[in-house]
């Protein structure tokens, strides 16, 4: 018999960007983030876990209709951490299958515009590390799973939950307290939406992995920015979510992304992620929210020019329809055809 357990996972994206390492090889960060999960989108990853005794190939993962690579450092770790969750059920109750001794087959596929670069691996990994705790019938709660699935990619670990959620750095050496954490569910503050600008079909220079590490090296203003600026945002940024106080959440979000390119731009060789296409939706928010006088519009960037615009559903015509009029509207994701607008309520 084959057991078989499938899930879908979303993409989140930071308000309060992870960015640098304290230990590579535990993937555990050096400030604490935030970030709001896109679960209403349709960026997502949709995963199938599969075990059998009659299986006889090694574990496999086919991506997207592509056999892909399971043997990595960090998928190895995820897998190493769910089967031993899994033998402490068997040891404990001998009528239970042997799954964590049988080769598992995932099948896995995204709907990310190979050219949006958007918080893939955040989504493959959270949907992997669900799929086989679903599975393996695994008793842990979200939080304790967002640490095996940090050890995949460090940003998967938000995708565990829906809504707000921090992911708190820890100070423990082996990692055990660096886990994401419900801030707020989004049921707390319906009304937020974020519009995805697909700035361009470039593909990603610098991986964020390596990135991130070259930064933490060799830019004077890191340490500025992980013992002082992002702490206070934190608490800030949670105070914000907690009153919905919309001004100062985009205040302190295009403050943290500004503050994350500027180290990325103070990094030995510098690290442009941003482009010309990023910074007219820059200006462009900067415009919106001068002519309504107040923040209406907050931007944000990741490690690539694509841009992640919040709002509130009341001012929808104004920032949602302006980008769509000015960047275009068409229904969906064109690839590499340009500039594309989608909408994402979270
Ligand atoms: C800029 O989670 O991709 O998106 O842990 O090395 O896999 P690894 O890095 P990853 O880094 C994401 C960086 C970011 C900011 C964020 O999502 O917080």
């Amino acid at each position: 018999r084959v057991y078989r357990a499938s899930t879908t996972a979303p993409v989140n994206i930071a308000v309060i960007k992870y960015w640098g390492k304290r230990d590579a090889k535990l993937n555990l960060p050096t400030n604490s983030s935030l970030s709001v999960t896109l679960a209403q989108s349709d960026l997502k990853a949709h995963t199938t876990a599969s075990c059998s005794q009659a299986f006889s190939d090694d574990d496999s993962l086919i991506l997207n209709g592509e056999p892909s690579p399971l043997t990595t450092p960090r998928s190895q770790a995820c897998l190493a951490r769910l089967r031993a969750l899994r033998k402490i059920l068997e040891d404990r109750d001998n009528s239970l299958p042997k799954l964590s001794q049988w080769p598992l087959r995932i099948v896995s596929i995204n709907n990310f515009p190979t050219a949006a670069g958007l918080a893939s691996s955040a989504a493959g990994f959270a949907a992997l590390i669900r799929a086989i705790a679903n599975l393996y019938e695994l008793p842990q709660s979200p939080t304790e799973l967002s640490a095996i699935a940090r050890q995949g990619s460090g940003s998967a670990c938000r995708s565990l939950f829906g809504g707000y959620v921090a992911w708190d750095a820890g100070t423990a050496a082996d990692g055990n307290d660096s886990v994401a954490v419900e801030v707020a569910p989004a049921s707390h503050w319906p009304e937020m939406r974020a519009l995805v600008v697909v700035a361009s079909a470039e593909k990603k220079g610098v991986p964020s992995t390596a990135g991130m590490q070259q930064t933490a090296a060799t830019s004077t203003l890191f340490p500025l920015r992980v013992e002082k600026l992002v702490p206070a945002r934190m608490i800030a940024m949670k105070e914000a979510i907690a009153k919905k106080d919309f001004a100062t959440f985009a205040d302190l979000t295009m403050q943290d992304s500004n503050s994350f390119h500027a180290v990325c731009l103070d990094t030995v060789p510098p690290i442009f992620y941003m482009n010309e296409t990023s910074r007219a939706a820059v200006r462009l928010v900067e415009a919106i929210n001068e002519r309504v006088g107040r923040n209406v519009a907050a931007y944000t960037f990741d490690a690539g020019p694509n841009a992640v615009v919040y709002y509130l559903a009341e001012n929808e015509g104004q920032v949602a329809g302006v980008f769509k009029s000015l960047l275009g509207d068409k229904d969906g994701w064109a690839g590499d055809r340009g500039t594309q607008v989608q909408e994402a309520p979270i």
